[in-house]
């Protein structure tokens, strides 16, 4: 039977920073009995519909999962080690903010069973750190990294790049001075204005412009370059590991796998009797918790995937990754022909322009095409 990815949402966080459009609030108090006991009752009924299988990966995303009390994340830990059978070398990871407070956790968290944290170092600079309002400067990031790589076998972390104003050169020092300091994994992210957002407005109001078309691109073949010197290669868009060090979790979303999403405004995709159910639960987090407590869940949406949408969302993600996508498995998963999926004249003329190629069988984009990715997709996929 295919192997489950588990992802748990903590959608609280000290502040929210200007550019981030996640699921993520601040609180002054947050009842994290609560909270807990209504993970584990919302895991419990998901075990109990998708049934016993192979459990491959756990990620606790947010928000701030690391401002979750340790036993918290134990206890889930446990739970999901008796309702699934846990794969031996699973992957359990945790997205950390590197403020000294949460730092302090993170032996806790190991003790837990975490094996694997990602830290939001976002920038090494004080002026970027101060610009994406974040709560920690760069000495501090250093610190968390130092302490991370000494406490959890495996290391990630994520910084934001295209920043108004940067150049090349900074960035390249910059990423140098991150690549050093790196353990196997890096995720890379280029600042993107979200709607809704701080930014959204700054940006609107004309605060700041950034990098972009030529300026964004040179600073993007700039990251690989810099990786690649490390051994880090670019497996997904914005992802860089050492082969063999790739974000197992995040793979089985790329690679269209089944996975669970609990706690507020999680996504799911699970099949069960041959459906692809898509689920999404209560974004707020407040309601999320009254409807576990009432339901034992809080899906407010529930669908089974068609086909066609089948097929669209397993190449949208499986052409993020640089090994591309295995018609065979999108035929599997969709139950379409590969050629209704993708509209052929386009892809001759990519093909052509050098932008997506085939690889054996699997056809993935180049890395020029992994540039122009958004561009690409809605012309290709149909
Ligand atoms: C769930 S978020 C953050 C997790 C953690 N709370 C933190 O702040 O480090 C995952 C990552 O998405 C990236 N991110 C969020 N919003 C972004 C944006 N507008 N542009 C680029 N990267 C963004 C950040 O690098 C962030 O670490
Ligand atoms: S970037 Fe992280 S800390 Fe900042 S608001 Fe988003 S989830 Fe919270």
């Amino acid at each position: 039977m295919d192997s489950l990815a588990l992802y748990i949402h903590w959608p609280f966080c000290l502040a929210k920073c200007p550019y981030c459009d996640f699921n993520s609030h601040v609180r002054d108090r947050v009842d994290q009995a609560a909270f807990a006991a209504a993970l584990r009752a919302e895991l419990a009924h998901e075990a109990a519909r998708a049934g016993r299988r192979p459990l491959s990966s756990i990620f606790f995303g947010g928000g701030t999962p690391s401002l979750m009390e340790p036993a918290t994340v134990a206890a889930l830990i446990e739970d999901a080690a008796r309702l699934f059978d846990m794969a031996l070398d699973i992957e359990i990871t945790l997205e950390a903010n590197p403020t000294s407070v949460e730092a302090a956790k993170l032996r806790a968290f190991r003790g837990a069973g975490v094996n694997r944290v990602s830290l939001g170092v976002q920038a090494l600079s004080e002026s970027a750190l101060a610009f994406l309002g974040r709560k920690h400067d760069s000495r501090d990031a250093i610190a968390a990294l130092d302490l991370a790589r000494n406490t959890f076998p495996r290391v990630s972390f994520d910084l934001i790049y295209a920043r108004p104003g940067q150049a090349e050169a900074e960035w390249r020092a910059e990423l140098r001075q991150a690549l050093a300091l790196a353990a196997d994994h890096l995720s890379l992210y280029q600042l993107t204005i979200e709607p809704g957002t701080q930014f959204a407005t700054l940006h609107a109001r004309g605060a700041f412009r950034l990098p972009e078309g030529d300026e964004a691109a040179i600073l993007s073949e700039a990251t690989a370059e810099e990786a690649a010197r490390f051994g880090l290669l670019r497996y997904e868009i914005s992802n860089y590991a050492k082969p063999g060090a790739e974000s197992r979790h995040n793979l089985a979303y790329w690679r269209y796998g089944d996975y669970l999403g609990i706690g507020a405004g999680a996504h799911q995709r699970l099949t069960l009797g041959g459906a692809v159910l898509a689920a999404r639960r209560h974004r707020a987090p407040e309601e999320w918790l009254s409807r576990v407590q009432r339901h034992g869940h809080a899906i407010v949406e529930e669908e089974a995937l068609s086909p066609r949408d089948r097929a669209r969302e397993s190449l949208l993600m499986g052409l993020r990754l640089a090994e591309g996508v295995d018609p065979a498995r999108i035929e599997a998963r969709s139950g379409l022909p590969f050629a209704a999926c993708v509209d052929g004249g386009a892809l001759d003329r990519l093909i052509e322009e050098d932008l997506m190629a085939w690889r054996g069988d699997r056809l993935a984009a180049t890395p020029a095409g992994l540039l122009r990715l958004d561009a690409i997709l809605p012309v290709l996929v149909q």
